[in-house]
């Protein structure tokens, strides 16, 4: 059995690829697209990712109508929201759909409460992705962390479980549907997908490291999106922020040097540094693989 470094960016780069333009649409003029879009999208670029006639033409509708917004207001709806109405057949993907019936409505009329959605909405995705990717490593982590980073993992895929239901139960309490549908998690997350198979401890820390870094920028920027004149939705935010700030915490604990070690992480990683740029993406992963 030997070792060969298997790059895992060719296998996650097409679907960050073609979901970034949509997403980054989505959150349109919001500083969370700022930050959280550019290292993703030029590390996609740079791994030479090509995006599909699909992934195009997704990106070509979302310059006109965010995605998270494509359904919002549907057809006979009688609530003061009913200006959303939006063509049913632009986009599939999310579909957040405005109640017929009364609802309490964030400040702001139709601006306050289509940003309210977008942050809820593009929360909820990526908590989501968050809660299939801990999950996913919690069972195949292999090497010297295994059982602590197992833990820990259970552990945040119910942190992300949680989030997620009061993200989603929040879309409903202001009158709107949420959208936690597979095919909607794939197409509009920003991050990439999970390798298969077995991964090495040092590539988990590394991954999650970045991937709580990359959706807590988001969620701030949702935060800053909806807390003039939906504070509730802001504060329910914060406390998703809260959560990301922490375990991105217990990732990078693993790595960082200290005055009296600097080798970054050396014992996680056969004896050689694990290296984590600022704005690195989880894409960028090599992993050893047994063949
Ligand atoms: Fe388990």
């Amino acid at each position: 059995m030997r070792k060969t470094l298997l790059s895992v960016s060719l296998l996650v780069a097409g679907l960050s690829g073609t979901a970034l333009p949509a997403l980054a649409q989505a959150q349109g003029g919001t500083q969370a697209t700022a930050q959280s879009a550019t290292p993703m999208s030029s590390t996609a670029s740079s791994g030479g990712a090509q995006a599909t006639p699909s992934s195009t033409a997704a990106s070509a509708e979302g310059k006109d109508l965010a995605p998270t917004l494509r359904r919002l207001g549907s057809e006979g709806s009688t609530s003061s929201s009913a200006s959303l109405a939006l063509p049913q057949d632009q986009a599939p993907f999310p579909n957040n759909q405005v109640s017929s019936a009364p609802f309490v409505s964030p400040n702001g009329g139709e601006e306050g409460l289509k940003a309210s959605v977008r942050a809820l909405q593009n929360t909820l995705t990526e908590l989501q992705t968050l809660q299939l990717q801990t999950k996913q490593a919690h069972w195949n982590v292999s090497g010297p962390f295994f059982y602590p980073l197992h833990e820990q993992l259970d552990e945040q895929h119910t942190a992300w479980g949680k989030h997620a239901d009061e993200v989603a139960e929040r879309l409903l309490a202001i009158g709107v549907s949420s959208d936690g549908r597979a095919t909607t998690i794939v197409q509009t997350s920003s991050l990439p997908e999970f390798p298969g198979g077995f991964v090495d401890d040092a590539e988990i820390v590394r991954w999650f490291t970045l991937a709580y870094k990359q959706v807590g920028e988001e969620v701030r920027g949702a935060i800053l999106a909806s807390e003039e004149n939906d504070p509730q939705t802001s504060n329910i935010l914060q406390e998703v922020e809260g959560s990301l700030d922490k375990y991105q915490w217990m990732m990078r604990a693993y790595v960082q040097s200290t005055p009296t070690d600097q080798r970054n992480g050396e014992i996680l990683n056969q004896g050689k540094a694990i290296d984590i740029p600022a704005n690195q993406a989880p894409m960028q992963l090599n992993m050893q693989t047994a063949q």
